[in-house]
């Protein structure tokens, strides 16, 4: 599927893999999260429309570029609040949209519990965060928010993906690029990635 980047970077999978690790602790485990938000930014960004803009130099006039369009990080609560800080330090022009949505444990559905975005789209593209893909409930709840909300460029990146999340997502979004460290093998009978890492929130807050 075209829209569906999985990185291949170095860098992103070493430290995909001391995340996943269970003997990773909160700390480190909040700091890789920044780092990979950091570098998954990069790719995801590739296609950000830039303006040209002229720079004086210390030596004389040269081309440069602008980006202007205002980006809206949407990250899903709590997880996604852990992949903010690395966009946040790499994007010129951001606004933060928080979604509050919670995993029913029984249905797997998303039940939302926070959303104060106001009544008119106030960023051009949206970029929405959360480390985990699973049935991809959540995520498709969140493009449909903020389509509503009369965004239409929305781009997901997360950490890892279970492949019936990015078929789910896919299907409901087609125009949705996904951007991810890994597609692992599957989700099990409680709806968790396998292998995966465990419960992004829990190991970010230590719940
Ligand atoms: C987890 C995860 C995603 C969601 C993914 O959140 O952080 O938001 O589940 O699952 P889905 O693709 O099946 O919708 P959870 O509901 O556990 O809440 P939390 O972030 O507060 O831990």
């Amino acid at each position: 599927m075209s829209h569906v980047h999985v990185s291949q970077h170095p860098l992103v999978l070493h430290k995909l893999s001391v995340l996943r690790d269970k003997e990773t602790d909160h700390r480190a485990f909040r700091e890789l999260v920044r780092e990979l938000a950091l570098l998954l930014t990069y790719e995801a960004t590739r296609d950000l429309p830039l303006q040209p803009k002229t720079v004086t130099t210390p030596m004389g006039e040269a081309k440069g570029y602008k980006s202007e369009d205002a980006i809206g990080l949407v990250p899903i609560l709590r997880a996604g609040l852990g992949l903010v800080d690395g966009v946040m330090e790499m994007l010129p022009n951001v606004q933060v949209w928080h979604i509050g949505l919670y995993r029913d444990e029984k249905t797997l559905r998303p039940v939302e519990y926070y959303n104060r975005l106001p009544t008119a789209p106030t960023v051009q593209v949206c970029l929405v965060l959360d480390p985990m893909l699973a049935t991809g409930g959540s995520a498709v709840a969140t493009v449909d928010i903020l389509k509503r909300w009369g965004v239409s460029r929305i781009k997901f990146m997360g950490l890892i993906a279970a492949p019936e999340g990015v078929e789910r997502l896919s299907k409901a979004h087609p125009d949705v690029p996904i951007h991810v460290a890994s597609i692992d093998d599957r989700l099990n009978e409680i709806g968790f990635i396998m292998p995966g890492l465990g419960d992004a929130g829990d190991r970010q807050f230590g719940t």
